[in-house]
C-alpha cells in the first residue's frame, strides 16, 4: 500500500491533521509515502505580496518541512518516501536565478542538502514520479472547479495530483480501459491559508491511498476525505483523529 499526500505548504501545515497522518501510517506500515508537491511554502521568497501576520523566516520554513519528513519517516522505518517539487519548491531555484546567480553553483544550495533528504534516504523526484505502468503522480498544474479534468485531459493516463487544493475525480470508460485521475486536497492550516486566498475556491483537505491488490485503479485509489476532527478510512474501518 501507497500514501499519497500533498500540498503541505509549510510553515503553515495543519500540525492535528499532520500527527493523525502519522498514527494512521505508524499503523498500516506502508511501503512508499509520496509527497505531490508544495511541502514548503517558501513564502519568505514568495514573488508576491506578504502579509505581515505570516512568518518570514526561510530557516524557521526549512526547518519545519525537515521535522515533518523526520517524523514521517520515523513513524514507519521501512517506508520509502518521495517528495516530488511543486511549484513553491520551485521558488527557490527561481529566486536564485533572479536574485543570486552566482550562487546557484554551491554544492549545498539545493532543497535536498537543505532538507537533509540524503541522510533521511528520501528521494527527490522532478516533477513525475510513475508509481506504475500508466499511472503517474504529480505536483500538477490544473486548479479552478475540475483540477482532476484539467490533468486528465492533459496526460490522458491515471494519475493523482495536487496543487489544485480540492478533491476532484475525473473518470473515463472504454470496453478496453478504466482511467482515473484523482486530485487530492491540501493538508495546511485552513484558517491560516483560506484567509488569504478566496474562500470561493472550495479548497479542501484530502489524501490518497493505493491498495495494489485490486487490478482496475478504481478500486485501488481510495481518496481520504479529511475535516475538523480527523478522517475515516473506509477499507479499515478505522476513525483517526486529529491530536495536537
Ligand atoms: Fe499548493
Amino acid at each position: 500500500m501507497d500514501v499519497v499526500i500533498s500540498d503541505i505548504h509549510c510553515p503553515f501545515q495543519d500540525k492535528p491533521l499532520i500527527n493523525a497522518i502519522l498514527k494512521f501510517i505508524a499503523d498500516s506500515n506502508p511501503e512508499r509515502l509520496i509527497i505531490a508537491g508544495d511541502l514548503i511554502d517558501f513564502y519568505s521568497i514568495s514573488p508576491f505580496d506578504r502579509c505581515l501576520e505570516r512568518a518570514e523566516n526561510m530557516q524557521y520554513e526549512l526547518d519545519e518541512a525537515r521535522m515533518i519528513l523526520k517524523n514521517f519517516k520515523d513513524a514507519a522505518n521501512d517506508m520509502k518516501i518521495f517528495l516530488i517539487l511543486g511549484n513553491h519548491e520551485d521558488r527557490f531555484e527561481k529566486y536564485l536565478n533572479r536574485k543570486a546567480p552566482a550562487l546557484r553553483g554551491l554544492r549545498d544550495l539545493t532543497i535536498e542538502r537543505q532538507l537533509s533528504m540524503p541522510e533521511m534516504n528520501i528521494t527527490l523526484v522532478p516533477y513525475i514520479y510513475e508509481i506504475m505502468p500508466g499511472f503517474i503522480i504529480k505536483h500538477g498544474e490544473s486548479v479552478g472547479r475540475y483540477p482532476a479534468r484539467g490533468e486528465y485531459n492533459k496526460e490522458f493516463c491515471n494519475g493523482i495530483s495536487g496543487h489544485g487544493h480540492k478533491t476532484d475525480i475525473c473518470r473515463s470508460y472504454s470496453y478496453k480501459n478504466d482511467r482515473g485521475w484523482y486530485s487530492i486536497g491540501h493538508l495546511a492550516n485552513k484558517s491560516i491559508i483560506d484567509k488569504h486566498y478566496s474562500k470561493a475556491c472550495r479548497w479542501s483537505q484530502s489524501f490518497a491511498i493505493i491498495d495494489y491488490k485490486y487490478k482496475y485503479v478504481a478500486d485501488m485509489v481510495e481518496i481520504i476525505e479529511c475535516n475538523e476532527k480527523g478522517f475515516y478510512i473506509k477499507s479499515k474501518d478505522n476513525f483517526y483523529e486529529k491530536k495536537i
